[in-house]
């Protein structure tokens, strides 16, 4: 296997499928697309048909007969639990897209029958390889903004700007949450992984504008275990795609935006510090500039541009070292439980109107609110 492509199979060939994973394996030194798997096997062909591998209308077949070595899963959000765990019980490494599951219960029972098996469960968080966001870590890791009290991030989506395949997003049954599971899950791993584990949660779900009655406009308020104070906010109303992260530390400031999405952003990552430039990591004494050629820079804000890069490329990098290294994935099923966790806490406090702490019991009710 180690000098070899790793032969991956997609579960699921719907829009991210076909934008995303399948050009991605397609332009692979790593990986290969072997095979391809939907209910509807027209779109198991258009894949195929463009980007390898034979396509199929029955998962059991494919993942008996493919010769794969690992999946990739992304079907509306209440399948993955059945196909993840049908994957594992043949002894194949798994990418699931996010959300990992509907629930925590069923996020638990993927990430035990993926160790049982002995096989990789990576989350498909690809924020956390945007490197605008690694950057950040980075800074925060090295202590330049000192400890972080406060942080804020966006990320909101009209929800006719995707060109989905199917409407289950929009189905609460399918999805398991409109807005909060499918957008703000993402900030809600990029706040993990910037700031550190979730002690608490607020949340305000709101339906407000969509013909279905769904969460629409979510607001979420964390308390962190660190002691820091979030704010995660994400809505499906407005044109503009939103986007944008900061984090507050006592010695400075992180700001991380995608401005090829939102022009407003005039700069993907913007560090603020007051240490001189010798006191920086390499990373922002190369980017940083005085006012004028005279001056020594002493201090504001720096603004880093990274070079761009794919981020479902590096995902699958990390997704094929974690399987030829026999290590869990960097992105793993307990980070997908952990966001979960957050988003079942959110829909307890909804119901409650009440601060709801973490780890929830392994008996906490998951009920998806309702809206008139
Ligand atoms: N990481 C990200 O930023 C990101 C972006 C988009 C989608 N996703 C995730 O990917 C998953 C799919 O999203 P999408 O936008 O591609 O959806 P989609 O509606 O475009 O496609 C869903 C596909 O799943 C197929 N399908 C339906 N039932 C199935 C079943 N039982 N087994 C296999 N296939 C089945 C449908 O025929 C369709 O082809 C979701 O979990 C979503 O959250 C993640």
């Amino acid at each position: 296997m180690a000098d070899s492509k790793l032969r991956i199979g997609l579960v699921g060939a719907g829009t991210i499928m076909r934008v995303a994973h399948a050009p991605t394996l397609h332009a692979s030194v790593d990986a290969e697309l072997a095979a391809v798997f939907d209910v509807e096997l027209k779109r198991a062909n258009a894949i195929s048909k463009s980007f390898g591998g034979r396509a199929y209308d029955n998962l059991e077949q494919m993942l008996a007969a493919a010769d794969l070595d690992a999946v990739i899963v992304a079907t509306p959000n209440c399948f993955h639990e059945k196909n993840v765990i049908a994957a594992a019980e043949h002894g194949l490494h798994v990418l699931c897209e996010k959300p990992l599951a509907i629930d925590v219960a069923s996020a638990a029972r993927m990430i035990k029958t993926c160790d049982d098996s002995g096989v990789v469960l990576q989350t498909g968080f690809n924020q956390r390889f945007w490197t605008q966001n690694r950057i950040a870590r980075e800074i925060i890791d090295c202590g330049l903004i000192g400890e972080i009290h406060q942080m804020r991030s966006l990320y909101s989506e009209k929800s006719t700007a995707y060109p989905a395949t199917t409407a289950f997003r929009y189905d609460l049954v399918k999805s398991g949450g409109a807005t909060i599971i499918d957008l703000t899950v993402h900030r809600i791993d990029i706040a993990r992984y910037l700031v550190g584990d979730i002690a608490s949660v607020f949340a305000e779900l709101e339906h407000s504008f969509l013909p279905e009655k769904v969460d629409d406009n979510v607001w979420l308020l964390t308390k962190f275990v660190n002691g820091a104070r979030g704010c995660l906010t994400s809505n499906r109303i407005s044109p503009n795609i939103g986007d944008g992260t900061d984090i507050f530390g006592t010695e400075g400031t992180i700001h991380i935006a995608t401005e090829s999405i939102n022009p407003h952003n005039s700069a993907p990552l913007r560090v603020y510090t007051e240490k001189s430039k010798s006191q920086l990591p390499d990373i922002l004494q190369q980017a940083c500039y005085p006012d004028a050629w005279w001056k020594e820079f002493d201090g504001g804000w720096i603004t880093v541009k990274p070079p761009r890069s794919n981020p479902y490329r590096l995902q699958l990098e990390e997704f094929c070292a974690s399987i030829r290294e026999g290590r869990p994935s960097h992105v793993s099923g307990v980070d997908g439980l952990r966001a979960q966790e957050v988003v079942q806490a959110g829909y307890l406090s909804h119901e409650s109107g009440t601060w709801v702490d973490l780890p929830l019991p392994a008996n906490a009710p998951f009920n998806i609110p309702t809206y008139s």
